[in-house]
């Protein structure tokens, strides 16, 4: 890698980023093109995360990704954000655009390109089952309802957090019908026998956890299942999908188009996907 003057510094800031794989994956983009930019890691405590954007912005930092748990709070130090950030009330993208620091959400498009290229699925007129109400289901939720998804059943442990998701994003799409549901299993089997596509967007899969009360035996032999979680590769949720012969991926392909929006919002050209989807696979087998 070659640094001069010249060089755009880009990265990522987080409490912890040192188990980040965008870092490996940015680089990895950045040499397969040629161009003068690198992706660095900026570790950032909660309390300093105002001094650290005035920080990035004093030095001329070209561009940065935001993750947990600074995705919602590094809001207010932001001069402007994009329609999709606002609606998902989180940045995980942020450019210099001049003077300003522009906050973005490339987590839905990442999110959308993964299951197009993942499940080949299309999420217009669709049916989806979503389970989880954080920060991930609403990035996917936008990005469902701007795709023109028919109906959205969010599934949430907390039922309340669901309800409040349900109210809130109602009366921004109204042409989508949401559904809130318990997670559990008499209520989950009637919305996955209606269910096209089932998304977990919660942590569970995560070190061995699975869900008990989801029975995937009700869902259609054409229905598809995504996870979020990409480690392990295969979570119990997705091992149930297979064995039952069901169309389902892992998040790896969402994390990777994610980075790919992001870069091609900081270098204005078009990311080279597959090296970057690569490099997140060669770093995970490690
Ligand atoms: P993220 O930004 O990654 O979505 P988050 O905002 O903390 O993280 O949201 C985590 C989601 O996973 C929530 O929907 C949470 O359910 P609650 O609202 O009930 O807390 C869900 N979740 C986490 N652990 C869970 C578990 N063991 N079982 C079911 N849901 C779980």
């Amino acid at each position: 890698m070659k640094i001069s003057g010249k060089t755009r510094v880009v990265g990522i800031i987080g409490s912890p980023v040192g188990h980040s794989l965008s870092p490996a994956m940015q680089n990895a983009a950045i040499d397969e093109l040629g161009i003068e930019y690198v992706y660095v890691p900026f570790p950032v405590e909660p309390d300093f995360l105002g001094q650290a954007v005035e920080g990035l912005r004093r030095l001329g930092i070209w561009g940065f990704n935001v993750t947990i748990p600074h995705k919602s709070t590094v809001i207010p130090f932001l001069d402007r954000i994009s329609p999709e950030a606002e609606l998902c009330g989180a940045v995980n993208t942020v450019c210099r655009e001049g003077e300003l620091l522009v906050g973005y959400n490339t987590d839905g498009a990442g999110f959308l390109a993964s299951l197009r290229e993942d499940l080949g699925h299309e999420p217009c007129g669709s049916s989806l089952l979503l389970l989880g109400a954080g920060g991930a289901a609403r990035a996917a939720i936008v990005a469902l309802a701007a795709a023109g998804a028919a109906r959205i059943v969010i599934a949430n442990r907390t039922r309340e957090r669901g309800a409040a998701l349900v109210e809130r994003f109602q009366s921004v799409f109204p042409a989508v019908r949401f559904v809130i549901s318990s997670l559990v299993a008499e209520e989950l089997g009637g919305h996955l026998r209606e269910a096209d596509l089932l998304v977990n967007t919660t942590s569970v899969g995560m070190n061995g956890t699975s869900f008990e009360c989801l029975p995937l035996s009700e869902l259609r032999s054409t229905g598809k299942v995504y996870d979020m979680v990409y480690v392990p590769a295969e979570t119990p949720l997705l091992a149930t999908a297979k064995a039952r012969g069901l169309a389902a991926a892992n998040g790896l392909g969402m994390l990777a188009a994610q980075g790919a929006a992001a870069f091609s919002l900081w270098t204005g050209r078009e990311a080279p996907s597959a090296v970057m989807r690569r490099k997140l696979r060669d770093e995970l087998e490690k």
